[in-house]
C-alpha cells in the first residue's frame, strides 16, 4: 500500500492508536496532520516520528473554536483531505448509578460532539473518493459493567458513521468504523496488570491488542484495497466480540 501524496488528518494523534496510525501512514509516504490537546505530547510525537511529512496542531476536539482552527489549518494548506481518521477519544469507567453529569458530559463532548463537528467542518475539505474512518470500540455492540456512558458514546459513533456513509457516497467517499478491543495504549496505563490479564484470558487469541494492529486495520480501510468497503464495522479485537 502506497500513500504518496495522500493527505491524512488524524484527531488525537499524539499517543496510542492515533500515533501508531500516523507513523504507519508516514512510513507509507503520506503527509499527516495530527491533533491533540497537549502541545508537549505533540512535540514528543513529532520528535519520535521525525519526518517533514508530519504536521501537528494543538486542538481540543470538544471545543468548536478549536475545530474551527483545525478547519482553517486544512483550508490554508490548499490541499484536500484524502483520509480522515476520527480517533480522539477518552474512556471513563463508572457504574451507571455512580456516573456523574460531569463524567457523562466529558465523554459525550469529546467522543461524540467533538467527533461529529470535526466531521461536519471537514466534509467540504474531503477529496472526491476520500476515506473517513471513525474509531469506535467493541463495547458499542456488547455489554460490560462500568462502561455505560462510554459505550453509549461509541454506539453514537457507529450511528454517525452509518449516516455519513450514506450522505457522502455521492462523492465516492467511503466511511467505515474500526472497533478495537482492549489495546495496549496510554489510555489503559492505569489499568492494573491482573485486570488486563483477566481480559486477555477472555479473548479467543488470548492477548490484548497492540496499537500498531489497530493502525494496520485503519490503513487497510483507507487504501484502495478497500475500494468497495463502506459502511462497515470492523472489529479488531482478537475475536472477543463474538464471545459476548
Ligand atoms: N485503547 C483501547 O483499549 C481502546 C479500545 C477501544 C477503543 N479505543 C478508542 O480508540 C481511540 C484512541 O484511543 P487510545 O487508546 O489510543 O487513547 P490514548 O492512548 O489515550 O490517546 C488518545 C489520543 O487522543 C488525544 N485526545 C484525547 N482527548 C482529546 C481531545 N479532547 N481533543 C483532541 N485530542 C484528544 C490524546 O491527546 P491529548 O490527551 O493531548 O489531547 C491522544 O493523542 C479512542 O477513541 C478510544 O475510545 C481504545
Amino acid at each position: 500500500m502506497n500513500f504518496t501524496n495522500k493527505n491524512v488528518v488524524i484527531t488525537g494523534g499524539s499517543a496510542g492508536i492515533g500515533f501508531a496510525t500516523a507513523k504507519t501512514f508516514i512510513e507509507k509516504g503520506a503527509n499527516v496532520l495530527i491533533t491533540g490537546r497537549n502541545a508537549d505530547s505533540l512535540k514528543t510525537a513529532s520528535a519520535n516520528i521525525n519526518s517533514p511529512k508530519l504536521k501537528t496542531l494543538a486542538s481540543d476536539i470538544s471545543k468548536l473554536s478549536d475545530i474551527a482552527t483545525l478547519e482553517k489549518e486544512v483550508a490554508e494548506s490548499g490541499n484536500k483531505v484524502d483520509i480522515l481518521v476520527l480517533n480522539a477519544g477518552i474512556a471513563k469507567q463508572y457504574l451507571i448509578e455512580e456516573t456523574t453529569e460531569e463524567v457523562f458530559d466529558d465523554l459525550f463532548n469529546i467522543n461524540v460532539k467533538g467527533l461529529f463537528f470535526t466531521l461536519q467542518k471537514l466534509i467540504p475539505h474531503l477529496s472526491e473518493g476520500a476515506s473517513v474512518i471513525l474509531i469506535s470500540s467493541g463495547v458499542s455492540v456488547s455489554g460490560y459493567a462500568q462502561m455505560g456512558a462510554y459505550a453509549a458514546t461509541k454506539s453514537a459513533v457507529d450511528a454517525i458513521a452509518r449516516t455519513a456513509a450514506i450522505e457522502l457516497a455521492d462523492r465516492k467517499i467511503r466511511v467505515n468504523t474500526v472497533a478495537p478491543g482492549l489495546t495496549d495504549t496510554p489510555m489503559n496505563q492505569q489499568t492494573p496488570e491482573d485486570i488486563k490479564n483477566a481480559i486477555a484470558a477472555a479473548v479467543p487469541l488470548k492477548r490484548i491488542g497492540e496499537a500498531e494492529e489497530i493502525a494496520n486495520a485503519i490503513v487497510f480501510l483507507a487504501s484502495s484495497d478497500a475500494s468497495y468497503i463502506s459502511g462497515s464495522y470492523l472489529s479488531v479485537d482478537g475475536g472477543v466480540t463474538i464471545r459476548r
